[in-house]
């Protein structure tokens, strides 16, 4: 139970964040957007905004500023300003610069531009039509894919074949990641080269991408977040905040500022897709699953650069005989789309778990029971076993803890209040990431843990100081944690729920190493323990019956410090197991019989998710899912006008919850360090916690109401019935 380490510096605003960040002759940037959504630019007449008050310059794609696509082991990211077509409302495509925040905005308003304006397709379902097959999934496996018993011949055979089919489909709306703070980057130059603050899901990440654009060498980018507000997937690509400050400050050889408005955030970044989704299930009488099939669309934006795998994790649910999927995309004129907390797995989890729950129904079994029966021993198709899988104790210990013995099939009322229970599976796979972390004694006997990477308030900064005390053997107030910063090892991404077992791998490693290193030092010639038998214990050197602290050793032998590098990366492992967190979600909706509104009332997580590292962290992140879970059955929707234009581009009209939203949610790990993964035996809970909330929502809606809703949000409107 640790409290954050830079808690207290959030709380009290000594926390700078990148647009806290302010240089002496500091320039402000303001990005202009488009205003169709699809077409050319014929012209900008930037006239008015070079003559305003304290305009220093103004970029497009007329005048554009100097930048390249980067293209790095994630895909290209775009860069503003390198053409004059249109492919969404909202798209980055001017800079104006002034000296202060307000001139560049008011500068930038007087912009006038002419299209010539070409039809945009933005619905959809109006585009299924002109779908195409999705590339590959993440893990390599293909869009479309059947696994059938040998001598079935189809997937509608198998289906045609079950005693008991529930077919139906769903659809999910778009979502922003709406991070508290906005996409921004502050950028400067000096003989050295280039140095951008600006927060991101990756350090070392976004110093590559942007030496990339700039045609810049590594070695002369930094790249700087040590404090990030919010990430979500939304900060994993540089955003084109921060390639607009980076050149602009070249050319004007001035520190650039450039801060999207939250109405910016919504489109000059990218969110989740909206998703259609297809499921048939084929059961026996005993609720054994005979077939799945789960066709999926998403929507992507027109340069197809990310697709929503709702399908591809359906393979790694349940024990069937015979699986089907599908994985379409529908290009639109529309907002990028990219990584949102746990992507496929959030949208795809709320089409399966509402279709398990219509299963249980029509086999008047008890959704629990009807999950079990088809418990998964490995993927489908693959022959890895899982190396550990406590679902099963997850929906026990979760079933006891809610009250799920109360529920009724028909739930109950309470006043007016009509009050339901639901439940979904969540799963989210256990994966790391390459990663380098620099481990350093000191003889003040202190410690330092250090790698580039982010924390985007998952509390890996807190981590890396646990996992390098656990290591060193050493209380945690001797470990200074340092991250955020691409001068140091390359950390890798705080995204995929990989933090955690990837960096405290090369922590373990590095540790091991140092440890070695200074046994070494202690028993060297003219060392205090020359030629002995030496051994570490509690941040202490140990020979017979001497003991000295490594600051006090370092300190004998005329030294300051001593560090070593540690890297991991995935390796043999992933040939013997599969690897996937599991959790059991609950939760209580009461639908008000005449207003007809839903309340989450009480919400429960249960999950098996490796070893934890922080107990008090790791509540808030899963409790931190469980909400998005909510917010994403109960409030959240981009909502696209049929011109492309987003109708709520700010945090009064796209709705999230607030505290009055949200009731009694609670969190309980099942603990089985998972070592088959990783040293540290942690498996990654960033993600997980919003898998199959959204389903537990709606099934519980049915179960207070009998009214099946098979899109989210759900709206009163829905209830009314
Ligand atoms: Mo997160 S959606 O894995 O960046």
């Amino acid at each position: 139970m640790t409290s954050r380490l830079d808690g207290p510096l959030k709380v009290t605003g000594q926390a700078k964040y990148g647009a806290d960040n302010n240089l002496p002759g500091m320039v402000h940037g303001y990005i202009v957007v488009s205003t169709i959504a699809h077409g050319e630019i014929q012209a900008m007449d930037v006239t008015a905004a070079r003559g305003a008050p304290g305009v220093i310059d103004v970029y497009s794609p007329f005048d554009p500023l100097d930048l390249r696509t980067p293209n790095t082991q994630f895909g290209e990211t775009w860069v503003p300003l390198q053409d004059k077509e249109v492919t969404y409302y909202g798209q980055p495509i001017g800079l104006v610069v002034a000296e202060t925040y307000e001139q560049a905005r008011d500068a930038a308003m007087t912009v006038t531009v002419t299209y010539h304006e070409r039809p945009a397709q933005t619905s959809l379902a109006d585009g299924l039509p002109s779908a195409e097959d999705a590339p590959p999934g993440f893990d390599g496996s293909p869009s479309t894919m059947a696994l059938l018993k040998p001598g079935v011949s189809s997937i509608e055979d198998a289906l045609a074949a079950s005693p008991v089919v529930v077919e139906a489909t769903y659809s999910t709306a778009p979502q922003n990641h709406a991070a508290m703070e906005p996409h921004s980057a502050v950028a400067t130059w000096d003989s050295d080269g280039l140095t951008v603050y600006s927060g991101n899901q990756g350090a070392n990440l976004q110093a590559l991408e942007l030496a990339q654009a700039l045609d810049t060498d590594l070695s002369a980018v930094r790249s700087l977040n040590p404090f990030v507000g919010g990430a979500f997937g939304g900060k994993g690509r540089t955003s084109a905040a921060a390639f607009l400050a980076a050149a602009a400050a070249k050319t004007i050889g001035r520190p650039v500022k450039v801060v999207l408005s939250r109405e910016q955030v919504f489109t000059a970044t990218a969110g989740r897709a909206a998703t259609i989704q297809n499921i048939a299930l084929g059961a026996a009488a005993d609720g054994s699953l005979i077939a799945i099939r789960h066709d999926s669309w998403c929507s992507t934006a027109m340069d197809r650069s990310f697709v929503e795998p709702t399908s591809h994790s359906t393979r790694e649910y349940y024990a069937a005989e015979n699986l089907a999927i599908s994985q379409k995309m529908v290009p639109l004129n529309i907002p990028p789309t990219t990584f949102m907390r746990a992507p496929g797995e959030a949208p795809g989890s709320f089409a399966l778990e509402s279709a398990i729950d219509e299963l249980a129904v029509a086999l008047n079994m008890d959704p629990i029971e009807l999950r079990m029966k088809n418990d998964s021993t490995a993927p489908l198709g693959r022959d890895l076993l899982w190396s550990g899988k406590h679902l099963d104790e997850c929906f026990r210990v979760g079933a006891d803890r809610f009250g799920w013995a109360n529920r009724t099939p028909h739930g109950h009322t309470d006043g007016d209040w009509l009050v339901g229970m639901g439940t979904a599976t969540a799963m989210f796979p256990a994966l790391r990431f390459p990663a380098s972390v620099e481990v350093t004694l000191r003889d003040d006997d202190t410690a330092e843990v250090a790698t580039s990477g982010s924390d985007p308030g998952t509390g890996l900064l807190t981590v890396l100081a646990l996992v390098g005390a656990e290591s060193l053997d050493i209380p945690p107030a001797q470990v200074t944690p340092r991250l955020g910063d691409s001068a140091l090892p390359p950390g890798g991404m705080s995204a995929g729920s990989t933090g955690t077992a990837s960096v405290g791998s090369a922590i373990m490693i590095a540790a091991t190493q140092l440890v070695d290193e200074l046994l070494a030092l202690a028993s060297s010639p003219g060392a205090p323990f020359e030629g002995m038998e030496v051994s570490y214990a509690e941040g202490r050197v140990l020979a017979s019956g001497r003991a000295m602290t490594f600051g006090e050793l370092l300190r004998a032998v005329n030294r300051r410090s001593m560090s070593a590098v540690g890297s991991s990366s995935p390796g043999e492992e992933l040939t013997k197991h599969s690897f996937s967190s599991f959790g059991a979600q609950f939760c209580e909706v009461r639908v008000h019989k005449l207003t007809r509104e839903a309340r989450v009332s009480r919400m429960l997580g249960v999950f098996d998710a490796g070893r934890i590292i922080n107990a008090k962290a790791a509540r808030s992140q899963i409790i931190g899912g469980m909400i998005w879970g909510v917010s994403a059955a109960l409030h959240e929707s981009m909502e696209i006008e049929e011109n492309g234009r987003l109708a709520n581009t700010d945090l009064a009209g796209y709705l999230l919850p607030v505290n009055a939203d949200i009731a009694e949610a609670d969190v309980h790990f099942v603990e089985y360090p998972d070592t088959l993964h990783n040293t540290v035996g942690a498996r990654g809970i960033g993600e997980i916690g919003t898998v199959g909330m959204a389903a537990a929502v709606a099934n519980a809606v049915y179960n207070a109401t009998g009214i099946r809703i098979r899109h989210i949000p759900i709206m009163i409107e829905d209830l009314l019935a």
